[in-house]
């Protein structure tokens, strides 16, 4: 694929609840392998935009396209609905903050990242066990707690498995809505230096919901914030957190600095 060319294009997408903005009027591009984030205050439409992209939600105005495989770009809104959710069970990888929103709790790890695989049409038992064994070996859950199921691990354990369950079948873009939210903060610590190193061993395209800047710092190339359900400012992160130009962001940023 050629890297010069967007993985996805996202064009002034909107979405109202009733006469409220969930948020409106979005545009940008992800280039691949690129981790974009998207920071701003609690109800600023973060969640919203991630899910209208994604199209877990439906924007009632704009456009996404998405670069398939073959190197077509295709509008989501085009897709059938069985295309669109061979999509996210293959390419797209959805990291929920709660990992119970992520995971089936009651079936073993091995067949939470074994699903996947079957998804994309491992049929070999032996070799999904051996796989979703060597994934568990990646974020760091011991191998021999394989067939315990999710809702015996911690949560630290929990988020590293929705982790593995998502990247097993080398998707191309992951959305991650608060992936270390929930967690200790030394368990966070942890998670996102596992994150990162696996982002970008893969290569991985990743749009990022969080409220805490000094993920999207760790994480990401590129930010958008967002305010009243619009995006304000939007830049390369190292850019956007040294020299914020927008007051709101200023605010943003002093306000995190000083904690
Ligand atoms: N299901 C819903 N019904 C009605 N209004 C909603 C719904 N979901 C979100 N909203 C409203 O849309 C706006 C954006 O909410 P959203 O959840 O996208 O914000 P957020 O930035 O993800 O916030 P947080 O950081 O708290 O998760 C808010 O005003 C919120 O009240
Ligand atoms: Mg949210």
């Amino acid at each position: 694929m050629n890297a010069e060319q967007p993985l996805l294009k996202v064009s002034n997408l909107s979405r109202f609840y009733g006469g409220r903005i969930g948020c409106l009027d979005v545009s940008f591009d992800l280039w691949p392998g690129e981790v974009l984030a998207i920071v701003g205050e609690s109800g600023s439409g973060k969640t919203t935009l991630l899910n209208c992209v994604s199209s877990r939600l439906q924007a009632q105005a704009g456009r996404v396209e998405y670069r398939m495989r073959d190197g077509r770009l295709r509008a989501l809104s085009d897709m059938g609905e069985a295309e669109r959710r061979f999509l996210m069970r293959t390419d797209w990888g959805f990291v929920h903050q709660n990992p119970a929103d992520g995971l089936r709790m009651t079936v073993s790890a091995g067949a939470n990242v074994g699903e996947r695989l079957m998804a994309v049409g491992a049929r070999n038992y032996g070799q999904i066990r051996d796989t979703a064994v060597d994934w568990l070996e990646r974020v760091e859950i011991n191998t021999d707690r394989v067939d315990d199921p999710p809702r015996a691990f911690s949560g630290g354990m929990r988020q590293r498995l929705q982790i593995a369950r998502n990247l097993v079948t080398a998707p191309r873009l992951v959305f991650m809505d608060e992936p270390t939210g929930g967690l200790d903060v030394s368990v966070q610590a942890r998670l996102l230096d596992l994150l990162r190193g696996l982002v970008s061993d893969l290569g991985l395209a990743v749009i990022l919901v969080t409220h805490d800047l000094a993920v999207a710092r760790l994480l990401s190339h590129r930010m958008m914030v967002m305010k009243d359900g619009r995006v304000i400012e939007a830049g390369l992160t190292d850019r956007v957190l040294d020299d914020p130009r927008e007051p709101y962001t200023q605010l943003l940023v002093s306000s995190i600095l000083q904690v």
